[in-house]
């Protein structure tokens, strides 16, 4: 059985899970969601790409209020509880369902793309292809932001994987848990190579992205696409 079952129990206890898993969880959004505020306040067209519940959604829609966004997520029972989160805070009608695959979105470009935590749950080849279908769908002078897993090198790695089970430890988090989320590592997590990372939105216009928090193994990027510049 798979560790990150999102149509299963993973996913049906993600929220209660999910600060404990990654580090600075709901500063990483926060931060996300003001650069959208500081870079693209006047937005009109915004893409969520996995927007699993939903939770990077209500700081989004604050900072960007005029914009009506376009979420993507495959898992039907994340979609259902973002749903859920969505009517519970009145906006309805500033969000829309994308399709699965970002290339069936056409030309549509945005001023803001948002995904977090969903590249590292993607085998490299996929992450290539989806930094790719992101940057192509962002705007001349939009931003592209992006959270993932992303490890460094030995023997900072060695290093930082002890600090992070001693984290999962403090934080109370089961036995059973630490080992099955270690062993995800490599087979259902898998680390976002910096350099993978900047080759790809380079190639797709985008500027080199700027790191904007690193907590542990969990980063934010930004990159922007200049004003006038060419898009796919
Ligand atoms: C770890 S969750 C992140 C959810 C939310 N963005 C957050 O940060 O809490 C990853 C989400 O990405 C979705 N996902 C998986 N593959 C995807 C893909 N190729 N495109 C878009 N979303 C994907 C999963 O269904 C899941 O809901």
């Amino acid at each position: 059985m798979p560790l990150l079952d999102f149509d299963g129990d993973y996913g049906r206890t993600y929220d209660a899970r999910i600060s404990t898993l990654i580090p600075a969880y709901s500063a990483i959004l926060e931060l996300a969601a003001t650069a959208t505020a500081a870079l693209k306040p006047l937005a009109q067209q915004v893409l969520v790409v996995g927007a699993g519940t939903g939770t990077e959604l209500p700081g989004l829609l604050t900072a960007m209020p005029q914009a009506r966004f376009t979420l993507v997520e495959p898992s039907a029972q994340m979609r259902g509880l973002c749903e859920a989160l969505i009517e519970r805070i009145g906006a309805s009608d500033r969000v829309m369902w994308g399709p699965d695959d970002l290339d069936a979105l056409g030309r549509t470009r945005f001023e803001a793309v948002i995904s977090h935590n969903v590249l590292h749950v993607l085998t490299p080849d996929a992450q290539e292809r989806l930094l790719r279908q992101m940057a192509e769908r962002v705007a001349p002078g939009g931003c592209l932001l992006v959270s993932s897993y992303s490890e460094t090198e030995p023997p900072e790695l060695e290093l930082g994987l002890q600090i992070g089970v001693t984290r999962f430890k403090a934080m109370g988090m089961d036995p059973s848990m630490i080992e099955a989320v270690m062993a995800a590592r490599n087979r259902e997590v898998f680390s976002v190579d910096r350099q993978r990372l900047e080759t790809q939105l380079v190639q797709a216009g985008l500027e080199p992205p700027i790191q904007l928090v690193q907590a542990l193994f969990n980063r934010l990027w930004l990159s922007r696409r200049c004003e006038g510049g060419a898009t796919a």
